[in-house]
This record gives C-alpha cells, structure tokens and sequence, in this order.
C-alpha cells in the first residue's frame, strides 16, 4: 500500500492545489477513512478564501464526505473497519462548553469543523472524531449520500424544527445545493411548497422537485406574491445575498419565520413593522449533529428523495468548486474519489 494519499489542499487563499501527504494513523476516539465522494457546499468558501474565523492554511476542504473506515483509533469500538459512515460540518464537539452542557451540541463552542480546524474531505483519506460519525444507509450511493451530511441536514432540521404543521405553506428561496434539497424535504413532509429564484431558468426544475409554485424575484415581488397566497409560515433563505432576504420578512404570515441558513457577506436588512406587528421572526439555524444526519440519511430513502449532483474527479476539484460559485451546478458538485454508481463495492 501506497504511503502517501492524495488531497486538495487550499495552499494559500484562491489557491486549490493537489498534494501528496502522509497517511497518519488515527489517534484516540479517531478513525482514518477511505472517502468515497465529497460535495462541495458553498460555506466551502470560507475555507478556499481564508476567511472563516480561526482557519489557518494550507487546508483541505470539505465537510460532506462519504468514505469507509480503514483504521480505528484506541477505544472505537462503535465502529468497523470497511464500515460506511459520513462526515459532516460540526464533526466533534467538547461535550464540556455550556451548549454542550445543555444538550445543544450543535452549538458547541469549540467544535471540531471539517475543513476548518480539521483537514476535510477534498482527499483521499481524512481523519475524523469517532463520535461526530453517521452510518450510511445502504440505499444510497456515496455520491448520492455526501450532500445530504449539510445540505440535506440544513434543510431538513430547519423544516422540522420549525414548528410547522401540514399544510402549511413554506418557501424556500434559492435553489442551489441546499434550495434544491429544500424543495424536496418540504413537498415530502407535507408542506405547499413555493420556490423563490431570481430568472426563469429553473422554474421547470423546481416544480420537478415539487415545488407547487415558482417565484421568480426577476418579474415579481416575492413577499407580495406571497402574500397573496396567505403568507408563508416559514421561509428557509439559502441564497449567498443577505440583500435577498430582508424583504421577504413581508411575505410571512402573522407568527411567521424567516430561517436564515445562507451565510452571505452582505447584511441582512429589516423593516421593525412586519416583525412587531404580526409576531414574525428571523433566526439561524446551523446543520446539525450526526444523528440528524442518520435522520435525514432515513428519511431520504423513506421518501426516495436524493440530490441531483454532478460527478467530477478530485484532481479537478478546483474547476468543480468553481463551477459552484459560478452557480452552474445542477445541483450538487460531488468528487468522486472512486468510482460510486454502486453502493455494494465493500
Ligand atoms: N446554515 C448552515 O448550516 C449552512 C449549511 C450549508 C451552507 N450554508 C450556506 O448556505 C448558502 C447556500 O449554500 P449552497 O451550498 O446551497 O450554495 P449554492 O449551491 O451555490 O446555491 C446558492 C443558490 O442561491 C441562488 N441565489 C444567489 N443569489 C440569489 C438571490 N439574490 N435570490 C435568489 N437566489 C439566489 C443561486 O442561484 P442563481 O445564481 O442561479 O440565482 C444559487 O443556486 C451559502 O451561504 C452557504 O455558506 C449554510
Ligand atoms: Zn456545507
Ligand atoms: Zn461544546
């Protein structure tokens, strides 16, 4: 076996590049994984221009992996070898800060963040914390499954967690690799589900993936429009640009919530009225822990709901991650570091 294995590391900022590095073993509470495919999610971005809080470069993204444990560290034991598991964006946390304390680890104040303070899965082998691990299911390809560890999870726990109640009518607004994913979690769980995209060019997708209307911000005002349908008891915002999402605040029916899951650079701006005046809020809501991830992973293959990605090797890795930011996607840039139209290739 080959000593070395490759990876894309992110040298200095802008700057993908494949290197060669050594195969470490795994410490305590670690296991070393084979990966088998890694999306490319747009908070990747932070890791590629150096500006997530605390990065130090090089770097190797990515934080939605699929890959099969090769080695074990002291005291795994919930783990096998051969075993497929996934690899998300909170990926350990401290079990000691007082989110961890209260349950909400989630929230943990010093996490362990593929890609971030941990090389991630733009690699042929990344390390990983034992406990921030989840089965994947065999259903589901590692192409298929590697999207679904952020933006299916970020999605799907920002539905589910909304208090929401059947029926009831969500938008979610960009669609790209979480929007896409949104559209789908929300038809499948019961909700009338409008999307919300600038231009007309992926209406006929959206309403593929379910979605009852499309709303396009190029020709109509989204929270008029909204409006109009009753308003919305929840809005997940996903798009890059804070400057999108402040007005839809307007299209919220009374109590209504707009969920903020995009990570923009621009701010968010907000009119008091419609807030104060109707109860409607605005908060985050950030991924998810590794159980969540095994929810979304089950309630994908219970629902037959998958991403819909493009393949492309790791070593281009740097023109996939472009294609991305260049919003030509459809809808997920996955590397497949094997070949993965087969879940069964133990
Ligand atoms: N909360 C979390 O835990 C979490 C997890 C993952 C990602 N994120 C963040 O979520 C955001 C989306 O990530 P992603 O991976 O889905 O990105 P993506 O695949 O690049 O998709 C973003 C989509 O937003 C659309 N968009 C951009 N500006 C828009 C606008 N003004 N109005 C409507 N649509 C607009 C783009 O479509 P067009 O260009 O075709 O309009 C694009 O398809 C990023 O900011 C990312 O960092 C957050
Ligand atoms: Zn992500
Ligand atoms: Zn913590």
């Amino acid at each position: 076996m080959s000593s070395t294995y490759k990876a894309v590391e992110v040298s200095a900022a802008g700057v993908l590049r494949v290197v060669e590095r050594p195969i470490s073993e795994p410490g305590p509470g670690q296991v070393r994984i084979r990966v088998e495919a890694c999306g490319i999610c747009h908070s990747d971005a932070a890791t590629v221009t150096g500006t997530y809080p605390g990065l130090t470069l090089p770097r190797v993204p990515g934080h939605e992996v699929v890959g099969r444990v090769d080695a074990l560290g002291s005291g795994v034991s919930r783990w096998k070898i051969g075993q497929r598991v996934g690899v998300g964006l909170i990926a350990g946390e401290d079990g000691t800060c007082e989110p961890c304390r209260r349950g909400d680890s989630v929230n943990c104040q010093n996490p362990v963040v593929s890609g971030v303070t941990v090389d991630g899965g733009y690699a042929e082998m990344m390390i990983a914390e034992a406990r921030g691990l989840a089965s994947i299911p065999d259903e589901l390809s590692s192409a298929e499954a590697a999207p679904l560890l952020c933006a299916g999870i970020t999605t799907y726990n920002a539905l589910r967690n909304a208090g929401l109640r059947g029926g009831d009518l969500v938008a979610v607004q960009g669609i790209g690799g979480l929007g896409h994913l949104g559209i789908q979690f929300a038809r499948h769980m019961g909700f009338y589900t409008v999307a919300i995209g600038r231009g007309g060019e992926k209406e006929k997708l959206a309403k593929d993936l379910g979605a009852q209307v499309y709303i396009d911000t190029a020709v109509g005002d989204a929270a008029a429009l909204l409006q109009s349908m009753g308003g919305a008891r929840a809005v997940l915002a996903t798009a890059p640009s804070g400057d999108s999402m402040g007005s839809l605040v307007s299209g919220l029916a009374v109590r209504g919530k707009l969920i903020v899951l995009g990570v923009p650079r621009d701010q968010i701006h907000l009119n008091a009225s419609p807030l104060v005046f109707g109860g409607r809020s605005v908060y985050g809501s950030l991924t998810g822990t590794a159980i969540d991830q095994e929810d979304t992973l089950a309630f994908s293959v219970l629902e037959n709901i998958r991403p819909m990605i493009e393949t492309a090797p790791l070593e281009q890795a740097a023109d996939a991650y472009a294609r991305m930011m260049q919003g030509k996607a459809r809808f997920r840039m996955v590397l497949a570091t094997k070949d993965l139209n087969h879940n069964d290739h133990a």
